[in-house]
């Protein structure tokens, strides 16, 4: 007999177990997977009801879409209808991989996938079990993260457990998940292809492989375009207040010091973020490492009780893009050192 905590049984990755799991999702129930990103919380996509417990089991807003998730690129034509060529360019460099692409819905998916919207997004994950796990259930598989809405992703089963344990059928444990980031969402249903959400693929890397330009949405550069629903909530968040110090290196880590002696001297916890300040400023910060560490950085330091944290920004290059994404949206005030001047951003 598997183990269970209030309900919710632990799984193995082994065969038996993931039959298992692929039973609870074929009977509307929800299983959290892990993928190469973060965990998701998958139910079947084809199942209203079973969707609609994801939305619950998350406390998540109801116009907030959902990924689905194939085990084939071939499956993605049961999803998604009057795909583009670039899309097929994608997929054929991508999938399996953390790229979500945003195609129009197919006529047989439940509105409620993608919160009544005309389009879904789809991903094909890249990992064992994710993948086994959809071939099993003989369904596409619609989950988000499985967090509680507005905690930082979960990126170990634990979190998943803080989380979740009660709500849920059935969480599969796995090794931490590797990328440690959200998937880039992109949106093909436009002319210009447009990043909704900066994720494990870099903007150079799908420009490289589409030979065009590649929007994002919420940069200077491309205005006035809407970011993916989900990244108006305060999402990505811990409970401690998080200050991004931004600017010159150096200056920034003089800052940072100053900062970490002020509020000590009130009193408060103050954690550091960045490898590069925790260590020492001559090591460069490793944006991969601090991606796939990130949010368990964030959830470890709510548990210790931290009052104040601070981050450094980094090269929004590769996942650098990502990883500051996630930085701006969990910050409380972004300060920015420049030239001998401190400006406040927020
Ligand atoms: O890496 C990932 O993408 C993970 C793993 C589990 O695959 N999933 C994930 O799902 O991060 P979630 O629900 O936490 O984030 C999905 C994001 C949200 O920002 C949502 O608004 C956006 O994708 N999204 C989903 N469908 C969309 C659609 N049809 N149009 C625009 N944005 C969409
Ligand atoms: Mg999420």
């Amino acid at each position: 007999m598997p183990a269970s905590i209030k309900g919710t049984l632990l799984l193995d990755e082994n065969h038996p177990s993931l039959k298992k799991a692929a039973n609870i999702i074929n009977r509307g129930g929800l299983v959290a997977f892990p993928t190469e990103t973060v965990y998701g919380l998958g139910a079947a996509a084809t199942d209203p009801e079973a969707v609609n417990r994801i939305y619950e089991a998350k406390g998540r807003p109801a116009d907030n879409p959902l990924i689905v998730h194939v085990s084939d690129p071939a499956q993605l034509k049961t999803v998604a209808r009057d795909l583009p060529e670039k899309a097929f360019k994608l997929t054929e460099r991508f999938w399996p991989g953390p790229l979500s692409l945003v195609l129009p819905r197919a006529e047989g998916l439940p509105a409620l996938v993608s919160a009544g919207l005309p389009s879904v997004a789809v991903r094909m994950p890249d990992h064992r079990t994710a993948l086994e796990l959809i071939r099993l259930s003989g369904v596409p598989i619609a989950a988000p993260s499985a967090n509680r809405s507005g905690k930082p992703s979960p990126t170990t089963y634990r979190h998943v457990l803080e989380d979740l344990t009660g709500r849920i059928e059935a969480v599969i444990k796995s090794a931490p998940c590797s990328v440690g980031v959200e998937s880039t969402v992109l949106d093909l249903t436009g002319e210009t292809p447009l990043i909704l959400r900066p994720g494990g693929v870099s903007r150079e890397e799908l420009e490289e492989t589409l030979g065009c330009r590649v929007a994002v949405a919420g940069l200077k550069s491309f205005p006035g375009k809407p970011l993916s629903p989900g990244m108006k909530y305060r999402h990505y968040s811990p409970r401690a207040a998080l200050i991004l110090v931004a600017g010159h290196p150096e200056k920034r880590f003089a800052l940072v010091k100053a900062l970490a002696y002020r509020y000590r001297s009130l009193g408060l916890k103050v954690g550091y973020l960045n490898p590069s300040i925790r260590d020492d400023l001559k090591q460069k910060v490793d944006p991969e490492r601090l991606a796939a560490t990130l949010y368990e950085l964030m959830r470890r330091m709510d548990q210790q009780e931290i009052d104040i944290i601070l981050a450094e920004e980094i090269e929004i290059t590769g996942i650098g893009l990502a990883v500051m994404n996630r930085l701006k949206k969990a910050a409380t005030r972004t300060l920015r050192v420049g030239s001998g001047k401190l400006q406040r951003k927020s």
